[in-house]
């Protein structure tokens, strides 16, 4: 069922700041950023040559990384995000195997303009999974 890492997530308190250091510091190929505020989230991209790293950085008073950044103030490693072919096949499986999507469980658009869902982390070795439809 699981297709490739589209990205691994960074929750951050400073965007212009994390992009500056992987921009500098680590020679990294960065996008600006887009505010989603429909996800509460500004993000940016930075592409590698076999995924992506997606930095996160709160949008709005509701944003969903809020609570996330205030255990981890440094900032750290939010969600993982795996392609699938199928996203509502995908759903349909993980929910008939006990698994718990979160929110209303249909798939929103995400970052890429791509349907997304997210799983629960505590389902998932305490890791929260993103699945983006291929
Ligand atoms: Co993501």
């Amino acid at each position: 069922m699981l297709g490739r890492l589209n990205h691994v997530a960074i929750a951050v308190r400073d965007i212009a700041a994390a992009s500056a250091l992987y921009r500098g510091t680590l020679g990294a190929q960065v996008s600006e950023p887009d505010a989603l505020e429909e996800h509460g989230v500004t993000v940016v991209f930075i592409t590698l040559p076999n995924t992506k790293i997606e930095l996160l950085e709160p949008l709005g008073v509701d944003s969903p990384i809020a609570k996330f950044l205030e255990k981890n103030p440094d900032g750290g490693i939010h969600h993982v995000c795996y392609e699938v072919d199928d996203i509502l096949a995908a759903r349909d499986r993980l929910v008939n195997s006990g698994a718990r999507v979160l929110g209303s469980g249909e798939p929103k658009i995400g970052a890429h303009g791509k349907p997304v869902l997210f799983l629960h982390p505590k389902d998932f070795n305490g890791t929260l999974i993103e699945l983006e439809q291929a």
